[in-house]
């Protein structure tokens, strides 16, 4: 221990790097059992003369090394104070780390693209809700109690009698409630089915309702528009295909599909939805609401069409999907893929 003091203690104290290298040396010079202290202590047992002097000189020397020690002591406690404050310090002039970029969601993207296909031919977008009362999502629309799209398999149905809307025509109803031909919409929207789930079929899936109502309308202004439709979805080439179907609410009624022509393989006809001339019933109905809320009847004697589609599957095709469901998985993986597309 006495070497520590041999060997000028105040150029150790001042060689210490860390305040715990400090606290080391102080210890080990000053402490109980520092090389100091114990020097001090052995004072007791020199003659007089020796212990004067030698006395004097170790208080000296503790004094020396005290200062030294609280002057490093400062000087180390402001370095590593600049050195957390430098390690901490935010350069503001460094670029952002990029956000996480979202893209829109395929059926957005399908919903977008016919939303413009319309709104190019002269169409109005209209939406209603997705909480409707019977009367909308069925007997205005010519669907009778019996009717089995209202079994309670196919229909969510609210304790108060209201349903989630099973299609998006009931907005057909609602629109010409509440405004006077000619006029054409489409309503693009979420609608809900009570069924078991797989590959092709989902409780809750998208439509695009389109109703057009004037003087004069024929079947064949239906077929031009939904040709129109298939054009603008799939290039210039395409062509639409009426079979007959049936429908409450049009009448004729038609299923109507669209030639897809597939530039890595055989083209096929892709159904779309279904379509018709609106049925008299629906227009009677609308103008006997229209009445009842004080609006002059003016539905009887016109004519118009309506269609509906399903945007899921033009998505399922456009983009590969194989399985409805991915759509509403919320899975970023399938989403992912989706960055940076749409209009
Ligand atoms: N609402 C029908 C459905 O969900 C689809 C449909 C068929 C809509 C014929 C129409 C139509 O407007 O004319 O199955």
């Amino acid at each position: 221990m006495d070497d520590l003091l041999q060997d000028d203690p105040l150029e150790r104290v001042q060689a210490c790097a860390s305040r715990a290298a400090l606290a080391e040396l102080r210890s080990a010079l000053l402490g109980r059992s520092g090389s100091l202290t114990s020097q001090l202590r052995s004072l007791g047992s020199l003659p007089t003369e020796l212990r004067r002097s030698q006395g004097a000189r170790l208080n000296a020397l503790r004094s020396q090394i005290e200062a030294a020690l609280d002057a490093r002591e400062a000087e180390l406690q402001v370095a590593e104070q600049e050195q957390r404050l430098s390690a901490e310090a935010l350069d503001l002039t460094l670029p952002a780390p990029p956000l996480p970029r979202g893209g829109p969601h395929p059926i957005s993207c399908v919903l977008d693209e016919l939303r413009d296909i319309f709104q190019a031919m002269g169409y109005r977008i209209a939406e209603g809700p997705e909480v409707e009362d019977e009367l909308h999502n069925f007997d205005a629309l010519n669907i009778p109690a019996h009717h089995p799209a209202r079994d309670l398999q196919d229909t969510f149905w609210l304790k108060d009698g209201r349903v989630l809307r099973t299609h998006t025509s009931p907005v057909q109803v609602r629109y010409m409630v509440a405004h006077e031909p000619p006029f054409k919409i489409v309503v693009p929207g979420k609608v809900y089915r009570y069924e078991a789930t797989d590959a092709t079929h989902e409780a809750m899936f998208h439509q695009l309702e389109g109703l057009l109502v004037a003087d004069q309308v024929s079947m064949a202004d239906l077929k031009g528009t939904l040709r129109e439709l298939a054009r603008g979805l799939f290039g210039p080439a395409a062509e639409v295909r009426f079979q007959p179907s049936y429908y409450p609410f049009v009448e004729p009624g038609a299923d109507f599909a669209a030639w897809w022509e597939n530039p890595k393989g055989p083209g096929k006809w892709l159904e779309l939805g279904g379509a018709g001339m609106v049925h008299p019933q629906v227009f009677a109905a609308v103008d006997q609401l229209r009445v009842a809320q004080g609006k002059a009847p003016c539905y009887q004697g016109k004519m118009g069409f309506a269609f509906g589609l399903g945007p899921n599957r033009i998505a399922m095709l456009r983009y590969a999907i194989p399985d409805i469901r991915h759509f509403y998985a919320n899975d970023p993986r399938v989403l992912a893929q989706f960055r940076g597309m749409g209009s």
